[in-house]
């Protein structure tokens, strides 16, 4: 379980975060966390609330952040599960009130509760984050309780307004939740940034948000700590602060942005974009999480995550390496129904079910309707079951009446209707045809008949005379 050690929080994290839970510390304290995960930060907090008999409410779904890698983990591991026996191992199982569901429904049920301090590190996009705060901003104690978050790496003037509205829909856009960083700048005028922990305090009697501005035993002022590595290349390491990209030397170790971003060593090469700064080292540059991950195959899909992505690609297709397809391809194969893009594995599986046919009604006048990709096909029995549908030719079988398409079951069963009127209609005319050329033949028959008796008759009466008038000579015989 190696995923189950990667760190959600920094050690000066807990610090800043321990720090604002005691600022509000009293007997009794109520807290609330949104977004637990792992209870990392869930263990700091609960153990600030059990010192003063408080309580620590947690609110997840524990089905992780959509189209992170802790939705594909969550997707095979009881997450919930490995949270509350952390919880409980670390003696604070009468402490932390776990409460699983969306922070949208939590915040319904908690509607009268008032607590002084609520801590939001759940969906980091824009909308979520956003919707986060102005639902649980209204359950902080007016009387100086603290609405704190997670994951925001500067105000927005610290950043280009560009790069944050690029990535203000994903988790995390090269190292920054531009989501989260662009949610508390549009609802907040003032607010305190600590090692990317944002935080406002309700001024007491007003309800109004001013910065917490604490000091932090034993931690440098920062807004934020170093930097996770952004990627590689050949020879450098690549990191983001700010408006700034960096590609540092591997050779250079104790190289810290934070420090020395105005001052940087005449080796480090600095440039506002990735391409530019590609351009500039002459080298490639592998963004982190750049390669494409199988995360589970379901229905006869593989589910790969690729640059933020969640990409369905059909088993049809085989061996796919995504770093090399180009957008035609990739097009084409959405075009066949054989891939799927969205943003989370929710939201790509409920693609692939909907694509999946479904049967609707059996032996309809020998044809199969199925529901798929939105629309209601009538099969031909006789063509037998259909393994890939994904390779079924739909035209072709249109052309010979062995398939029919529509936007409503009632539609193909017309379709079904009107095909099997005019197959009737046509063999009826047929018969008629048959029928009409067999009565004329047999007019023709009868009229020979007719002919031919009257021939003989007039041949017999040729005959008769023939007999009375002896032909001379013919006694003789
Ligand atoms: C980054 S993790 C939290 C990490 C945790 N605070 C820590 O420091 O250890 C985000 C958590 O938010 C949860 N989450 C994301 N979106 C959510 C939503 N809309 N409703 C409820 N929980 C959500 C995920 O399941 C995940 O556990």
């Amino acid at each position: 379980m190696e995923w189950a050690n990667s760190k959600q929080i920094t050690d000066e994290q807990k610090v800043v975060l321990k720090t604002l839970a005691e600022h509000v510390g009293k007997p009794s304290l109520k807290f609330l966390e949104v977004g637990n995960w792992l209870g990392e930060s869930t263990l700091v907090l609960a153990e600030v609330a059990k010192r003063h008999f408080g309580k620590l409410y947690c609110v997840d779904w524990w089905k992780g952040n959509p189209g992170t890698e802790l939705e594909s983990i969550a997707a095979k591991e009881d997450i919930f599960s490995l949270f509350w026996q952390r919880i409980c191992v670390e003696g604070f199982q009468d402490v932390v009130v776990p409460i699983r569901g969306s922070s949208d429904s939590a915040a319904e049920i908690l509607k009268e509760q008032v607590f002084d301090l609520i801590f939001i590190d759940g969906d980091h996009r824009y909308e979520q984050t956003l919707r986060d705060i102005k639902n649980y901003a209204s359950f902080v104690k007016p009387n100086g309780g603290i609405l704190c978050g997670h994951d925001c790496e500067g105000y927005i003037a610290d950043f280009d307004e560009n790069f944050l509205n690029k990535g203000k829909n994903i988790d995390c856009h090269e190292t920054v939740h531009c989501g989260v960083v662009l949610a508390v700048g549009s609802v907040f005028n003032n607010y305190s940034i600590n090692y990317s922990i944002w935080s406002t305090i309700c001024e007491p009697g007003k309800r109004t948000w001013l910065p917490t501005d604490l000091i932090y035993q034993n931690l440098p002022e920062l807004k934020q700590g170093p930097p996770p590595l952004l990627g590689i290349s050949d020879n450098f390491k690549i990191f983001r602060f700010g408006k700034q990209v960096f590609a540092v030397p591997e050779n250079i170790r104790d190289f810290d942005i934070t420090q020395e971003h105005t001052t940087a060593s005449p080796d480090v090469i600095i440039s506002e974009t990735l391409d530019q700064l590609e351009d500039l080292i002459g080298e490639r540059i592998w963004v982190s999480s750049e390669s494409p991950m199988l995360l589970s195959s379901y229905r006869g899909f593989n589910l790969v995550k690729y640059k933020e992505h969640i990409y369905a690609l059909h088993e049809s297709i085989g061996p796919l390496d995504l770093t090399l397809t180009t957008e035609p391809e990739i097009k084409q194969f959405k075009k066949s129904g054989k891939c799927f893009l969205e943003n989370s594995l929710d939201a790509v599986k409920e693609k692939i079910d909907s694509s999946i046919p479904i049967l609707v009604e059996e032996n309809y006048r020998k044809f199969n309707i199925v529901f798929y990709r939105g629309k209601y096909i009538a099969v031909a029995q006789d063509l037998g079951k259909i393994s890939d549908w994904t390779r079924f030719d739909f035209k072709a079988h249109e052309e010979s009446f062995k398939c029919f398409v529509g936007d409503s079951h009632v539609e193909v069963l017309r379709q079904i209707d009107q095909m099997s009127l005019s197959i009737l209609e046509k063999a009826i005319e047929e018969k008629e045809f048959e029928l009409k050329k067999s009565l004329n033949e047999n007019k023709l028959k009868n009229s020979r008949i007719a002919s031919l008796e009257k021939q003989i008759e007039a041949d017999s009466k040729v005959l008769e005379t023939f007999k009375k008038k002896e032909i001379p000579g013919s006694s003789e015989n």
